[in-house]
């Protein structure tokens, strides 16, 4: 089984409040089903969540009680996503069934805490896909948070233990800095626990490779006994279905150190 995440910068235009790319999450669905892998698909929140959670400084926990209305309201324009996201997982033939987070999880102090996990699984185990999506939660210790894809696809790691796990992104893969202003950037095809130590102590260090850093070390983390973490370009025409189909793309792949070899160094 592999595990998808469709980032908000493909699905959505992140510069446009709730704009649906359609068009683009109609051929990546078909990318995945004409790949005839089992999947698992999160997705983010681009522009249906990510400019009223910053205005209403959702991530902060509770301030003020004017906060309230808009954490329906994201949570309201994230749902609505995500039955686009399954709409057109069905019209590829795909059974998906949106699982809201913030209805069925919640953190504490950012963290994410899922406690009961049976319908997902039991959903998976019937073959019906569970799409989850970054939505707003409950937080125990701040009121509430911003729970991210990325988090989802850590306790989806854990849940499925999956053979491979994809992200799918708008650039080519990890560079050493932003690709879109900085010309001299280079992307990083391999991602291991060296290549993360020589960025973090590399001159160039920002936010924007600070980004670079905290996607690394959650690529890092999911790799453990040999799997394979993909960072891929979704706004290339084939270029999903190429990597599910095992052919060599241009991409950042993390690659953890297999069990067996751990087992031969110590
Ligand atoms: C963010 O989720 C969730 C909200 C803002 C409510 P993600 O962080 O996974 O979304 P993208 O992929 O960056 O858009």
């Amino acid at each position: 089984m592999i595990l998808i995440k469709l980032g908000g910068s493909v699905i959505t235009d992140k510069s446009q409040y709730r704009t649906f790319r359609k068009d683009v999450m109609a051929r990546l669905a078909s990318e995945i089903a004409q790949s005839g892998q089992s999947v698992i698909v999160t997705h983010g929140a681009g522009s249906f969540g990510h400019i009223v959670a910053k205005k209403f400084y959702i991530n902060q926990g509770l301030i003020d009680f004017n906060q309230v209305p808009a954490i329906a309201h994201v949570q309201y324009d994230v749902r609505d996503l995500s039955q686009m996201v399954v709409n057109q997982l069905r019209a590829a033939n795909i059974p998906a069934v949106s699982v809201a987070p913030g209805s069925c999880f919640v953190m504490d102090d950012g963290k994410l805490i899922a406690t009961d996990t049976e319908a997902i699984r039991a959903l998976a185990h019937m073959g019906i896909m569970p799409v989850l999506f970054g939505d707003v939660l409950m937080d125990r210790a701040k009121g509430f948070g911003i729970c991210s894809g990325d988090q989802l696809m850590e306790l989806l790691c854990d849940i499925f233990k999956p053979d491979a796990i994809v992200f799918v992104s708008d650039i080519d893969g990890l560079y050493t800095d932003d690709p879109k202003t900085n010309p001299d950037a280079k992307l990083i095809p391999e991602v291991t626990k060296k290549t993360l130590e020589e960025i973090r102590t590399g001159s160039t260090v920002d936010d924007v490779t600070g980004g670079v850093v905290n996607k690394m070390e959650a690529m890092l983390r999911m790799c453990e006994g040999g799997r394979e973490v993909a960072l891929v370009n979704g706004n290339v025409p084939g270029r999903l279905l190429a990597l599910l189909s095992g052919e060599d793309v241009p991409c950042t792949m993390a690659r953890g150190e297999r069990y067996d070899n751990q087992r031969q160094e110590g």
